[in-house]
């Protein structure tokens, strides 16, 4: 029996890593804070949110009282901490909501799970989920792997950066047991149609263009978001205190690569003429300060932990894609707003 801390369970990472948890170990009681911000969707766990071992709890990280009644409230044995702002572009327009909630909500949890576990930490782990942004940018070749120095570029990467220094700081300074992962780029079912797979899908759906930034030459490492799950797992279950583990698709592909890739696929699955939905395609003014390259070494947690991609990135391109067309109330909710009247519905009834 064991109560784990799951934050940002309602986003799209977040509410894989939930429905995994909930599902595969029962025995758990699986308590998903979060916000509920444009990000985080309820819906996205309509078919867990029966579940006698699965509870929501609406709260801010940045807000510490908040956040010190919900340690009071639920005797916890282990923190997965995803609660965060996430999106780069809105990074650029406002900063400081990046700072609240990626480093000042991370320090609010770190400092309640140390004065709440009261440096009684057998069995306990603080879990945070961080990105290979952090790394900063990489030239044509070589690969990012743990060792790699920090070099953040974007606000959202500086935040997180930041948010991975103090996690590691709680651990060298009060022994907390951290441990920290650094992901690629995620896509899969349930993101919130602003990042590049699912705004594409969404657009050529609806004939409308498809903005793609500079030269469309800029490169991405490409992981299904249920194997992404499925490593938060393994780490949470097996990492070593103290450690980072990198997670990646070992599936780099350019931008425009991809995005014809899709055009295509989006053809076949709408009976398009082939090259109908490449014609959507326009380049835009390049985002500021835009990193040309990721790409993640995940040997280490394959060579110490078993862990490996599952999907070939066709495949879960195509299921991806299957999803978002068979999910057009999902779709309309998130782009009207709709959702957030779901959550009056299900927790605050009249
Ligand atoms: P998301 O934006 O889809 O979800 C974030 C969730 O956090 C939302 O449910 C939102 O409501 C919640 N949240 C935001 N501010 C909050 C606050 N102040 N208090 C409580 N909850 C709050 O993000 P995602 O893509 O699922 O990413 C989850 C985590 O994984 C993030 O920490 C992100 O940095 C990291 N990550 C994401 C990717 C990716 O490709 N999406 C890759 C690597 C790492
Ligand atoms: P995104 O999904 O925002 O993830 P990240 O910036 O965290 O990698 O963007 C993925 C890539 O696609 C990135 O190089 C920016 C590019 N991009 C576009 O060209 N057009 C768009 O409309 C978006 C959202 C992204």
């Amino acid at each position: 029996m064991k109560t784990i801390l799951i934050t940002g369970g309602a986003g799209f990472i977040g509410s894989h890593v939930v429905r995994l948890f909930v599902t595969k170990y029962p025995e758990y009681t699986i308590v998903n804070l979060d916000k509920l911000t444009y990000a985080g969707n309820l819906e996205n766990l309509r078919d867990v949110e029966g579940k006698p071992n699965y509870i929501f709890e609406k709260v801010d990280i940045v807000d510490a009282k908040e956040v010190d009644q919900l340690f009071n409230k639920y005797a916890l044995d282990g923190i997965i901490h995803l609660a965060a702002e996430s999106h780069v572009d809105r990074s650029i327009e406002s900063p400081l909501e990046f700072i609240m909630t990626n480093v000042v909500g991370t320090v609010n949890l770190l400092n309640a799970a140390k004065d709440k576990w009261k440096n009684d930490f057998a069995d306990k782990v603080f879990y945070h989920v961080s990105t290979d942004e952090v790394y900063g940018s990489l030239g044509e070749t070589g690969f990012f792997t743990e060792a790699t120095a920090y070099d953040p570029q974007s606000p959202y990467s500086a935040s997180k950066a930041s948010s991975d220094h103090f996690v590691r700081a709680y651990h060298n300074t009060y022994d907390l047991p951290i441990v920290i992962s650094n992901c690629s780029n995620n896509y899969g079912s349930y993101q919130f149609p602003e990042k590049l797979i699912p705004l594409f899908i969404n657009n050529i759906k609806n004939n409308k263009s498809l903005p793609v930034y500079g030269k469309g030459d800029y490169t991405r490492d490409w992981l299904f978001v249920e194997d992404h799950a499925a490593a938060i797992d393994e780490i949470y279950h097996k990492g070593k205190k103290g450690d980072t583990y990198n997670i990646g698709g070992f599936n780099e592909w350019k931008n425009i690569d991809l995005i014809k890739l899709l055009c295509s696929v989006m053809d076949r699955k709408l009976n398009r003429e082939e090259g109908t939905s490449e014609k959507l395609i326009t380049y835009v003014k390049d985002r500021p300060g835009h990193d040309k390259r990721y790409a993640i070494d995940a040997s280490k947690i394959n060579e110490e932990l078993g862990w490996k991609p599952s999907l070939q990135f066709e495949t879960g391109l195509e299921k991806t894609v299957d999803w978002y067309l068979s999910n057009d109330e999902w779709l309309k909710h998130v782009t009207s707003g709709e959702y957030l009247s779901y959550y009056k519905k299900q927790y605050e009834p009249a």
